[in-house]
């Protein structure tokens, strides 16, 4: 089989799907090659992502990495969430086909994008 349980399951029921209207950071990333777009949406108090939301219009492996990869962050630290890897995400879902690494990709650079919109807001109100 081509996917693993895992990756079905998050990609049947992806997990924390939507947007956040008050979100304290956004990161939004495509890949130009195949036309998919990610957006995370994060909340965050006291250096915590308390809240985390994503939306993606991709294919199920981009749905699957950006719904594990919520998981994955959701109640940790910003630092800890700055160290989550495409390689990790990839390994959470039980692997991915060669052809597919690109998607989990998106994943991190999404997640980084969003801390890295945090702190920008930060700095300009803090
Ligand atoms: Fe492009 Fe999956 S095929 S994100």
């Amino acid at each position: 089989m081509l996917y693993s349980e895992k990756v079905m399951d998050h990609f049947m029921n992806p997990r924390n799907v939507g947007t956040i209207e008050d979100a304290d950071g956004i990161g939004e990333v495509g890949n130009a090659k195949c036309g998919d777009i990610m957006k995370i949406y994060l909340k965050i108090n006291d250096d915590v992502i308390s809240d985390v939301k994503f939306n993606t219009f991709g294919c199920g492996s981009a749905i699957a990495s950006s719904s594990i990869a919520t998981e994955m962050i959701k109640g940790k630290t910003v630092a800890e969430a700055l160290t989550l890897s495409n390689k990790a995400v990839v390994d959470a879902l039980d692997g991915l086909p060669p052809e597919k690494i690109h998607c989990s990709v998106l994943a991190e650079e999404a997640v980084k994008l969003a801390i890295e919109d945090y702190h920008q807001k930060q700095a300009v109100s803090p």
